[in-house]
């Protein structure tokens, strides 16, 4: 792995072990800080192994844009994991988010973006959709009174919902309680499946034959194919070609076009990894920056009030957010996106590897070794941002309280493996924000402390559990 190339060096690292390798010199619960920790010490691109498994991190905004925007082509392949194939993964088999990089990939990523965007452009807009499903969760929050609720499983549900309308054409009562054990469910997934376990299991495969093991990994991942599988079949007992109803009927119509040429890309197993993907990547992540955005403002009134006036302004209480607001509401925009930066909500993305040889920041990566990107390190650069461990939305305003773009600000990362809801996310999170600081005030329930504002890590970062007062404005 030393070896040279053109005289470049494999990035340095901490001393492995034998066998285990640096796997337990790092924290898999506070992997973002171990990461920190080690870039202090072998700076911006360093080297770390899991067993006999190679890989680099990735840090701060010079190497990451490199890595991922000039270097896309050799970076944006997904490493191959033992436990994908148990899971039903197979060449051109993979959906999306987990899948190599190649025509099964892409061919399945170019059909949901247009697919995405023929359902914007349908009867009822993308953006109808959310305002509706935003009104929806005023109302739920409307039914608390005033006392004090965790807003944790509204926001989910609604966040959910409008993935789910888009993918199965239907959306969940907040109290419908299959619909509410999926969402548990689906978070359970990312804490089992991002923690040591799978990490060992997928070094030592042999462990799938282990029941318990098994069954702790797999079974919240199992769930969730189980609930798309009974969509699916609903949805082909019904289907009719001539009118497409979602995008699981669009995935039904390319299946039917193909099948003189049948692809494991347009098949019913790979609908049920993709709808699975969108299902997850659709909903933990933008419910999760909500949760972020309704705790700072808690904890720091005086910008809710910022935005409460921006708001009345602009728009008045009475008519409801569109996206052509966005323009004319530089406060909120510039909150929203502070919100995003501070809440930093997958700090290490996801898994990216090299196809072939290269270079980042002159070292030599080989072919096939795992790369993470330390999201964290760009959105909170020191050398980027004046305050960058403050909520201060100033970082997207300029001298004239204009709202600025910031190329640092990359909560959906870059190049190729970009995240593919980026569009449908900024809208949710503008218009869910919006829509629920026209209609409340929210605060600090009386008598509780203040919510601690440090992250919980499983995969994603998300705020501690803590309960708010909405009081109608
Ligand atoms: C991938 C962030 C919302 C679908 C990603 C990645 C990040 C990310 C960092 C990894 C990119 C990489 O591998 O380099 C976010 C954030 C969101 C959000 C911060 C909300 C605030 C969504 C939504 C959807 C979605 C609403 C649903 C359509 C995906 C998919 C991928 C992805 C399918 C995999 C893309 C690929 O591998 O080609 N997202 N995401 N995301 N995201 Fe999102």
């Amino acid at each position: 792995m030393k070896r040279r190339k053109g005289g470049t060096s494999y990035p340095p690292g901490p001393s492995s072990w034998p066998f285990f390798g640096n796997l337990l010199q790092v924290d898999f619960h506070k992997l973002p800080r171990s990461f920190d920790q080690l870039s202090k010490k072998f700076g911006n691109v360093f080297s770390f192994q899991l067993g006999w498994i190679n890989l680099v991190v990735v840090n701060g905004y010079d190497a990451v844009k490199e890595t991922l925007v000039t270097k896309s082509e050799d970076t944006s392949d997904r490493p191959s994991m033992p436990l994908m194939k148990k899971m039903g993964f197979r060449k051109d088999c993979e959906g999306i988010v987990m899948a190599r990089y190649g025509r099964g990939w892409k061919d399945t990523r170019r059909f949901t973006i247009s697919t995405l965007r023929n359902f914007g452009l349908g009867k009822k807009s993308l953006e109808e959709r959310v305002t509706e499903e935003a009104s929806c969760l005023c109302a739920a929050f409307e039914t608390q009174d005033g006392c004090p609720f965790d807003p944790h499983f509204l926001i989910n549900n609604a966040v959910s919902n409008v993935i789910c309308s888009i993918v199965f054409g239907d959306r969940f009562e907040y109290d419908d309680e299959k619909f509410q054990r999926m969402l548990h469910i689906m978070e359970e997934s990312l804490k089992t499946g991002t923690g040591l376990l799978p990490q060992v299991m997928n070094l030592f495969p042999v462990l799938v034959h282990v029941p318990f093991l098994m069954r702790k990994v797999f079974q919240p991942q199992e769930d969730i194919y189980c609930f798309m599988k009974e969509i699916i079949k609903e949805h082909q007992k019904t289907f009719d070609p001539a009118t497409t109803r979602d995008f699981i009927d669009a995935f039904l119509v390319e299946m039917e076009k193909t099948k003189d040429n049948p692809s494991d890309t347009f098949s019913l197993d790979n609908l049920i990894i993709t709808a699975g993907d969108l299902f997850g990547a659709g909903t933990e992540t933008t419910s999760t920056t909500l949760r972020w955005g309704l705790l700072y403002m808690i904890l720091y009134p005086d910008i809710q009030s910022q935005v409460h006036k921006e708001i009345d302004t602009v728009i008045g209480r009475s008519r409801r957010p569109t996206m052509a607001d966005q323009i004319n509401l530089p406060f909120t925009n510039a909150v929203i996106h502070e919100i995003q930066r501070c809440g930093d909500i997958v700090p290490l993305s996801l898994p990216h590897m090299t196809s072939c040889d290269t270079e980042i920041q002159g070292f030599f990566v080989p072919k096939g070794v795992g790369i993470f990107i330390n999201l964290t390190s760009v959105l909170k650069d020191k050398t980027l941002w004046e305050r960058p461990h403050q909520f201060y939305p100033e970082h997207f305003l300029d001298a004239n309280r204009n709202f600025v773009k910031r190329d640092a600000f990359m909560p959906f990362a870059a190049g190729r493996r970009v995240c593919l809801g980026e569009q449908l996310a900024r809208m949710e999170l503008f218009l869910f924000f919006t829509t629920l600081f026209q209609r409340f005030t929210f605060t600090i329930p009386k008598n509780q402390a203040r919510p601690r504002d440090d992250p919980f890590y499983a995969f994603t970062q998300s705020p501690h559990p803590y309960q708010i007062c909405a009081e109608l404005r």
